[in-house]
């Protein structure tokens, strides 16, 4: 494989599961390819199939149509020992750890190292090596337990490396994570990256951990890439309204129907969010247009962030003046920038991107209700793929009769 070879193209990649409810299609025609060396995210609400998208890459799943090849390697077809050789070459950790709570920190990093048939001491020296690059090599002698969840998180990642992957799928690695100690598997995921070459492909439902992480990202819905590309772009001009919706929960910078509400009993005026971006549409913009047009505004609202280390947000004003002139202002500002009229208290329009509770009526279909990272079964489903992954054996089916079928000690 040259260097410039993707670590894992997908071609028109579809899964259709055979559910009691008919056939569903889990993954849905997508293309798609991962460059060597970079950190790429997967972002979707729960469901979307961005777990059965990583399982189809390293083969715990077999694609219904469609290729998928790893490292110049087309998954499709190999025998079970050929796919035992393209699983050596990636790591994979879980939202659930999957640790073996029976076993020390250094006896679950170890695990792998067993089952492939490593040496007692070059195991022994590996797995020092693993706890010192993830920071635990105190707790070496610890049992999960005794851990914290950044902690266990950590142990999960330096059993994924432990054969020395090219490729590490972190599928919602850090959502049962609190916020700092997300941070701090995220800044590991990064020096895995950097350090050590690796390419990781990282699963969430939260923009945030892309955002600080990945170079690019594909957003997935109902089994669909619906857009895809690197990070900024893609977050700066969200074109699918599944990505509007991530970029509107994460920054909340634009008011909710509920704040909206509240700000338009505050202010008569009318109320205009304006985006803030790094080319056109910066605050100057919005200073030049205040001082050449015969209308008062004033900040109400808003937040500027940062997006791949470039500005992005918006700020929400009251403008006041006449109709005319605030209709000569908006379209003014709208040559250089997106401008969104939210009306006034008389004459009310809403965001259609607006995330978060509404003032008053029962719509369940706000952020919140889609935040859930995953179900009972999906967390069923990480425990048989760690434990397929670990013993080296083939298809899902083996995995969860192993799990059902067998008790194990987890
Ligand atoms: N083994 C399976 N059998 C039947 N349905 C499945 C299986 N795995 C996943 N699904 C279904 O496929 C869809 C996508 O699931 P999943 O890939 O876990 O989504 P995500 O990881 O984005 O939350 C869901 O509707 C899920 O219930
Ligand atoms: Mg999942």
């Amino acid at each position: 494989m040259s260097s410039s070879a993707p670590a894992v193209r997908l071609r028109g990649v579809t899964k259709v599961f055979d559910t009691a409810r008919g056939p569903l299609r889990a993954v849905d025609d997508v293309t798609l390819d991962i460059a060597a060396g970079e950190i790429f995210g997967i972002i979707g609400y729960s469901g979307a199939g961005k777990s059965t998208l990583v399982r189809l890459v390293n083969a715990l799943e077999e694609v219904t149509s469609g290729d998928v090849v790893v490292g110049g390697r087309t998954i499709s077809g190999l025998r079970e020992s050929q796919l035992r050789e393209v699983r050596a070459g990636i790591g994979m950790n879980f939202q659930h750890f999957n640790l073996l709570s029976s076993r020390t920190v250094a006896g679950n990093v170890a695990y792998p190292l067993e089952v492939a048939g490593w040496p007692r001491a070059r195991r022994a020296a590996r797995v020092a090596e693993l706890l010192e690059f993830v920071g635990l090599t105190d707790k070496a002698r610890q049992y999960p337990s005794q851990l914290s969840g950044g902690q266990k998180q950590r142990v999960g990642i330096a059993r994924a490396l432990a054969t020395n992957p090219q490729i590490l799928l972190a599928d919602e690695a850090t959502s049962a994570l609190d916020p700092e100690t997300t941070q701090d598997v995220l800044d590991l995921l990064k020096r895995v990256n950097a350090e050590l070459g690796v390419t990781i492909v990282v699963i969430t439902h939260e923009m945030e951990v892309v955002k600080y992480t990945c170079d690019r990202v594909a957003v997935m819905e109902a089994g669909k890439v619906v857009e895809h590309g690197d990070v900024y772009s893609v977050f700066a001009d969200p074109q699918h309204p599944a990505t509007r919706r991530f970029v509107a929960s994460s920054l909340r910078d634009r008011p909710s129907p509920a704040a909206l509400e509240r700000l338009r009993r505050r202010h008569p005026g009318r109320i205009v969010t304006v985006g803030v971006r790094e080319d056109g549409g910066s605050s100057g913009e919005l200073t030049r247009a205040l001082r050449e047009h015969p209308v008062e505004g004033s900040v109400v609202y808003g937040g500027i962030t940062e997006i791949a280390e470039r500005p992005y947000g918006s700020l929400t004003l009251e403008l006041t003046g006449s109709e005319e002139e605030i209709a000569a202002f908006i379209a003014d500002l709208s040559r250089s920038t997106s401008v969104l009229d939210l009306g006034t208290a008389e004459a009310p329009r809403q965001d259609p991107d607006a995330v978060g509770p509404r003032a008053s009526g029962t719509s369940a279909d706000d952020g919140a209700a889609r935040d859930g990272a995953d179900d009972g079964a999906s967390g069923v489903r990480d425990a048989a793929a760690n434990e397929a992954l670990l013993l080296g054996k083939g298809g899902f089916g083996a995995a969860l009769a192993a799990v059902f079928g067998r008790r194990r000690k987890w």
